[in-house]
């Protein structure tokens, strides 16, 4: 096992070691961790895919002293406000967030960043989706998080943060919130190679295809149990239609276009007559598409270090059946099966 560190295996060594911006930053971090550092001892623990272990709160699994962690949660508990026409994307890890991140940024932004009826000076074709819409999570160390800043509406943020531990005022505000839910089979496999390319080499053993299924199976990944994550939004979907939209990975591969109009129309940026003549809906999905933003992703790191191309892999529904047995396939159908029994999402875990 290799002893020397990734460069994004260390919370800290992310951010530019000698900007005053990037010191700030890491203070910033040593204090949060610091404050909740009595409480994570109480926490149950488990073994962790990235990082050493994962720590339950509020029925979930989460990492700690990253920026996506425990920590995070609690202090975004403690103080965040949100605005009533704020827009949150909530998704597991590896449901395609990246994806979402892209759409929503584009159908707000598509008249901002348009010169000459062409995208040229968009963010999109230099930027990653991430950068672009941050998630709450990794705003909680800045000195001016981008959610205390009032900006033109509606500010799009993204958490990977459960329903149930959710800072309150995202709940009583009645804000939008677009969840994305994808095929547990895909998110397992996703999240196995992810894992391995970020895996914490110093602290944590290779983990085998057969162990990451263990554990997901468990319900053991950041921010699982995967079942729990998508009842959760599911049925508050079901409960607010006007402000919680449910929609899945592979429906939105299926049928991207309608489903592209559906979201504008949600985020209450309709794509109008002229527009859709214009092939505008299509301009936006090709901004956004596997094969450009992998392209336009190939090299550079985000500022927690996750090198940007870490985000695309295949692309594609289905991968699952290159590393599951049929007996893993079945296991995974009857827990999706118990665990949604009575929930119209079941749909797509035979796919
Ligand atoms: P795979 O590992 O199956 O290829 P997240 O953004 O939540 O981390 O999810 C990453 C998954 O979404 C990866 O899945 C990645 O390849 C896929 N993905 C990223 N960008 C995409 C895009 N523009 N269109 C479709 N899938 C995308």
């Amino acid at each position: 096992m290799s002893m020397s560190m990734p460069p994004h295996a260390f919370p800290f060594s992310s951010i530019t070691k000698n900007s005053d911006e990037g010191k700030q930053e890491r203070a910033n971090m040593t204090l949060v961790f610091d404050r909740y550092k009595d409480r994570l001892i109480t926490l149950p623990k488990e073994k962790g895919w990235i990082t050493e272990n994962l720590y339950m709160y509020q029925g979930f699994w989460h990492q700690s002293m990253r920026r996506i962690s425990v920590e995070t949660v609690m202090a975004l508990q403690e103080t965040f406000k949100a605005h009533p026409s704020d827009v949150y994307l909530a998704t597991l890890p590896k449901s395609g967030t990246t994806w979402l991140k892209a759409l929503v940024f584009a159908i707000v932004n598509r008249n901002r960043y348009k010169n000459n009826n062409s995208f040229s000076a968009h963010p999109l074709l230099h930027s990653s989706p991430h950068d672009c819409l941050p998630f709450i999570e990794t705003e909680v160390f800045k000195n001016t998080p981008t959610y205390n800043v009032d900006s033109d509406s509606p500010r799009l943020f993204a958490t990977h943060i459960p329903y149930t531990s959710l800072p309150k005022s995202i709940i009583d505000c009645g804000c939008n919130i677009i969840y994305l839910c994808r095929n547990p089979k895909d998110v397992l496999v996703s999240m196995f190679h992810f894992a391995n390319k970020l895996r914490d080499e110093s602290s944590c053993s290779p983990m085998t295809f057969n162990d990451t299924f263990e554990l997901f199976s468990k319900g053991v990944m950041p921010t699982g149990p995967y079942w729990d994550h998508v009842k959760g939004y599911y049925k508050v979907s079901l409960e607010h239609p006007k402000n919680v939209l449910f929609l899945t990975y592979e429906a939105l591969r299926k049928d991207t276009a309608n489903n592209v109009k559906r979201l504008a129309e949600f985020l209450g940026f309709p794509f109008t007559e002229e527009e859709e003549a214009e092939d505008e809906v299509q301009k936006v999905i090709g901004l956004c598409s596997f094969e450009h933003l992998r392209e336009v992703n190939k090299s550079g790191d985000l500022r927690e270090g996750i090198p940007n191309d870490a985000f695309f892999r295949e692309g594609k529904v289905g991968d699952w059946t290159n590393h599951f047995t049929n007996e893993m396939s079945q296991t995974i159908d009857y827990i999706t099966e118990q665990k949604f029994h009575g929930l119209n999402i079941s749909t797509f875990s035979r796919n």
